[in-house]
């Protein structure tokens, strides 16, 4: 295992219930360790480009939609593991199917507004974390 960092973010149906601070507690108490944060609402072109990968696919426009409604709470983790953990904690992408007491089965509704996101590999995370990230609020010694 390694110390990694992973790029998180409470999407806009859980700030919008106000569920932001608990999903930030919940992950510190898995031992997250918050490097980088910031709330801030998308242009739908910046949604966009961050879903890139899902351009073309049947769900894009709506899940860009959704995340360019209102605010959401972007994160830069920190653990040893981070990336496969922090996609144990939130759970799978149906709210539905994920395990119980994970993130996604607690605050998320259904597969399209579910909550939060999380990298799914260590080169996403590398890209996403750059993508809100860019210079001096994550550490460039980072072991990514
Ligand atoms: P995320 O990127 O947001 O962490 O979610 P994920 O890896 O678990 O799932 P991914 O396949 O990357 O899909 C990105 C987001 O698109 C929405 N989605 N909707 N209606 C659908 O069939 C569908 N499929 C995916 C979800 O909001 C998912 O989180
Ligand atoms: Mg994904």
């Amino acid at each position: 295992m390694a110390l990694e960092r992973t790029l998180s973010i409470v999407k806009p149906d859980a700030f919008e219930k106000g569920h932001a601070g608990a999903i930030i507690a919940h992950l510190e108490k898995e031992g997250f360790r918050v490097k980088g944060m910031r709330l801030l609402t998308q242009t739908r072109p910046q949604a966009e480009g961050f879903y890139a990968e899902h351009r073309g696919r049947a769900f894009f426009d709506e899940l860009t939609a959704f995340m360019s409604r209102g605010p959401v709470v972007v994160m830069c983790l920190e653990r040893e593991d981070a990336i496969a953990k922090y996609r144990e904690v939130i759970g799978a992408t149906d709210p539905a199917a994920a395990a119980a007491g994970t993130i996604r089965k607690l605050y998320g509704a259904s597969k399209g507004e579910n909550a939060v996101h999380g990298s799914d590999s260590l080169a996403s995370a590398v890209r996403e974390i750059g993508y809100y990230f860019p210079g001096c609020e994550v550490s460039s010694s980072a072991a990514l």
